[in-house]
């Protein structure tokens, strides 16, 4: 079925929670119907959004907005090592990472809780935990707009990066409506990316070839960590990390350490020959951590979160606060952050 609304409240489908609407919203829940649309005829802009977890809606959006409500999941083969899953666009991410835990199957695990749905992962080549999407997608099928046919890209071909992929720089020409995993049935559990050991009441060296967790063991550990980091999805409105982490010249990060008192450790992570500095602490360094202006904030547990903190915040007060976390960290260590969450 294709639903189509005009003038459609859309504070239920960003989860900022601002309030703005869309002159035409349009939600297919099949490849037919998708293939139904006639491109050409959308009032523009066109957008198609996921869960609305990644965006920012500075006003009202002018043209049409599209949204996936494709939701199957699909085991298409099993081997001794390896299941491929096929997952709707329109699936919520977590309910897949919820599904393979159950299923005892691993890959998914460290990604759960994310907020957005499975199209939208692929796209954004979402990632947490020492795990990004790329490490499990298979293939991903899309609708291409122009050639007005069905396309399917193998993982090699989605030049993926750091919350990048060949999708982001395509003009909304692909859509994607399934992806497959694969998923696997042996032991492969990945721990090594900060307390998640701390969080599975694991010694920090402890040996987990031989340890015996499941798949769901350690997907409890990762909720357990991100409620007590990350404001709880649908009560204070946020668009999860709102800055990219900035990767930076070895000599900028020893500039960095140089300029903060010597006992303060700069926390890192080496890319190549650069370095790569989480924007929450460089904003936490800056003062911004649990501050408020206006009915925007800074998360008090994450300073790299920002947040709707009364529920109330206009869309300019989110983009006034950004802009002074930008000027802040820019004046202090010289580093410019860019937002990670989208701005329509
Ligand atoms: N840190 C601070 N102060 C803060 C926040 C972080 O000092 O306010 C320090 C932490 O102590 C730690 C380091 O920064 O040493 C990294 O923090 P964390 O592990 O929380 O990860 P992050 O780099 O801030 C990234 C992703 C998150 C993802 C986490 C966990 C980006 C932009 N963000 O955050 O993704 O959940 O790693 O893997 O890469 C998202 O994209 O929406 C998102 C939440």
């Amino acid at each position: 079925m294709l639903k189509k609304e005009y003038s459609k409240d859309l504070s239920k489908l960003n989860t900022f929670g601002m309030k703005v609407t869309a002159r035409y919203f349009y939600e297919y829940d099949s490849l037919a119907d998708l293939l139904d649309l006639d491109f050409e005829e959308l009032v523009g802009p066109v957008k198609h959004i996921g869960g609305g977890s990644n965006l920012l809606f500075t006003g009202d959006f002018k043209g049409t907005i599209l949204h996936s409500a494709i939701r199957f999941t699909e085991v298409l083969s099993e081997s001794s090592d390896e299941v491929l899953v096929s997952v709707g666009s329109g699936v919520v991410f977590d309910d897949f990472c919820a599904w393979a835990a159950s299923k005892g199957l691993w890959g998914a695990e460290n990604l759960s809780l994310i907020p957005g749905e499975v199209g939208a992962s692929a796209v954004q080549n979402i990632g947490a935990y020492g795990v990004e999407v790329k490490d499990i997608i298979r293939t991903v099928f899309c609708y291409d707009t122009q050639e007005e046919e069905m396309v399917r890209f193998e993982v090699s071909d989605c030049a993926y990066e750091y919350r990048d992929s060949f999708f982001k720089h395509a003009d909304g020409r692909y859509i994607v409506t399934h992806v497959v995993f694969a998923l696997q049935k042996g032991y492969s559990p990945k721990l090594d990316y900060g307390n998640i050991r701390a969080a599975l009441g694991l010694a920090p060296d402890s040996d987990t070839d031989r340890a015996s967790l499941t798949p769901q063991q350690v997907r409890d550990a990762i909720i357990r960590i991100r409620r007590e980091k990350l404001p709880e999805p649908g009560k204070v409105g946020s668009a999860g990390s709102f800055f990219k982490n900035p990767v930076v010249p070895r000599s900028k990060y020893e500039e960095v350490c140089a300029s903060v008192p010597a006992d303060t450790k700069v926390p890192h992570y080496e890319v190549g020959d650069m370095i790569k500095i989480p924007a929450g602490w460089l904003i936490e360094q800056c003062g911004w951590k649990g501050k408020r202006s206006g009915n925007a904030g800074v998360w008090d547990k994450q300073a790299l979160v920002l947040v709707n903190a009364t529920g109330q915040a206009l869309p300019e007060e989110i983009v006034r606060l950004e802009n002074k976390i930008i000027v802040s960290v820019r004046d202090r260590f010289g580093i410019e952050l860019s937002p990670e969450v989208e701005h329509l």
